[in-house]
């Protein structure tokens, strides 16, 4: 019999994925491809639109025909802030995707604080000035590559997130249109009112003919073009990867958070249809919208988590694999002091320094190979931990627990480190890769396969709750190492 599936589109910071589910919301299958990353200079990180177009071409086919069912629907989840400018008439890119991690902008966004833009950037979008949101990259863009502002200004050149490049190319060119947790990370949407504001237009300026229209997650986007998968199969759900997750989680009631260990870690605490500000760092972000309304997230942004282990791999050459990390943690009594700041592309939350680089301390000639792996590893809990603070200090509730989620989730010294750190239960569920799930469940909304939030939440499952389980005193003399060595790393040194 021919299964009804669905395929979710995962375009992450260093691979592409499509995925298949089932009705039940049980993954089956997986394609994933890597694909380069540019460094043109320090601190600048770009893609090539080109790659990310290939690898999402092959991957949904892969996965659609290694799978067999018929798709109903497709949902895309995507890497979010990053920016791509292209032709409404060829849709060729006018230059690589400047992606979220690229801090060429600093100094732009250094220039607008002291100008004292901040209050009004907090107040409309949630955000704060810093490099890692879309609309300085934009900015960059329209400024430094010959020809574009004029182009753009003619109404010729479209700007997207990955979200809207790839509806753009799979529905040929039909729609432009984006959705409205991906705009609100742009620096250039109103949070509260649900639309692009012309304030922060003007601020930046960027021609408004630029930017896509705004949809709900759930909602029909198109259909693909008939090549793609031998007929037109309908786009029905599309969310910022960490959205997605929050969705794949069933983070739906006010006070469920969730943390995913991607290349970065974010961790999204649902708000219900209060937009929070914080004063601490945090940043205020439309976590989904659903048949209009919004409902908001508070969100702790850290920029350097599964990457720190990639480094490891892949610029140290420490480990082979990102599970090796688990045997090297675990076989060490402690951390012998040392501790790893991972600032590669600066810090993100809540510490927003933008040109503090990365650091490794406490070295002794006692200090191993192990002990770099477990400071990578710890690293990224105590950042969590840094985030959850945060978070309550901004009056959120303590949590109870956390759900964790994505590649380093699969760890078992991680997770039981983390809720360690967090002194809060952290909980894994099944299916760790809960962003692809989340563009699928959207999708799946769309088209009727489930009717709303409560059918989600009633297919999700747990595997493992890990549980604090160490003492107040240990975990206090951590957490001041951990916080010493971040002030060492800090650019803005006393
Ligand atoms: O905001 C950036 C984020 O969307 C990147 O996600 O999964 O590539 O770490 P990821």
């Amino acid at each position: 019999m021919n299964e009804t599936i669905i395929l979710a589109i995962d375009q992450g910071t260093t691979s592409t994925r499509s995925m298949t589910f089932g009705t039940d919301g049980v993954p089956r299958q997986t394609v994933r491809r890597e694909f380069a990353q540019h460094y043109p200079q320090s601190g600048w990180v770009e893609h090539d639109p080109e790659d990310i177009w290939r690898d999402t071409v092959a991957t949904l086919k892969e996965a659609a025909e290694a799978d067999g069912g018929t798709v109903a629907a497709i949902g895309i989840t995507n890497q979010r802030e990053t920016v791509v400018v292209w032709d409404r008439k060829t849709g060729k890119p006018v230059h690589n995707a400047i992606v979220w991690q690229d801090r060429r902008t600093a100094k732009l966004c250094a220039q607008l604080k002291a100008d004292g833009n901040e209050p009004l950037v907090r107040e409309r979008t949630g955000l704060i000035l810093d490099p890692y949101f879309s609309g300085t990259k934009l900015k960059w863009i329209l400024d430094e590559v010959e020809g574009v502002r004029a182009r753009a200004e003619r109404g010729e050149l479209a700007f997207g997130t990955i979200d809207s490049f790839l509806l753009w190319r799979l529905t040929g060119g039909k729609v432009h249109a984006t959705d409205a947790s991906n705009a609100s990370r742009t620096l250039l949407f109103d949070i509260h009112k649900g639309a692009w504001d012309q304030d922060m237009l003007r601020m930046l300026d960027i021609p408004e003919s630029l930017l896509p229209e705004v949809k709900d997650n759930s909602t029909n986007f198109g259909e693909t073009t008939a090549d793609l998968l031998g007929k037109p199969v309908p786009i029905g759900g599309m969310a910022g990867d960490q959205q997605a997750a929050v969705v794949g989680q069933a983070c739906f009631q006010r006070g469920d958070a969730k943390s995913t260990y991607g290349t970065g870690c974010f961790v999204l605490l649902n708000t219900g249809e209060e937009a929070v500000t914080s004063k601490n760092g945090m940043l205020t972000t439309i976590a989904y919208q659903l048949d209009g309304k919004i409902t908001y997230a508070l969100e702790g942004s850290i920029f350097v988590a599964g990457a720190a282990v990639k480094w490891l791999r892949d610029g140290l050459g420490l480990i082979n694999r990102a599970a090796d990390t688990h045997d090297m943690s675990t076989k060490l009594d402690g951390n012998g002091g040392v501790y790893m700041v991972p600032a590669f592309v600066g810090l993100g939350a809540p510490h927003w320094d933008p040109d503090a680089r990365a650091s490794i301390t406490g070295l002794t000639f006692a200090a191993t190979g192990s002990h770099i792996a477990r400071a990578a590893l710890e690293s990224v809990a105590y950042q969590t931990a840094d985030l959850m603070n945060a978070m309550v200090a901004d009056g959120a509730r303590d949590a109870r627990q956390i759900r964790v989620d994505g590649g380093m989730a699969a760890n078992d010294w991680f997770c039981q480190f983390l809720a360690d750190m967090l002194d809060t239960d952290v909980v894994r569920p099944a299916n760790i890769e809960t962003t692809a799930a989340g563009a699928a469940f959207l999708a799946g909304m769309a088209v009727g396969i489930w009717n709303g939030p409560d059918d989600i939440a009633a297919t999700w499952k747990e595997d493992r709750i890990f549980t604090p389980a160490m003492t107040r005193d240990a975990r206090s003399s951590l957490m001041e190492g951990w916080q010493d060595a971040v002030d060492r790393t800090s650019s803005r040194k006393k």
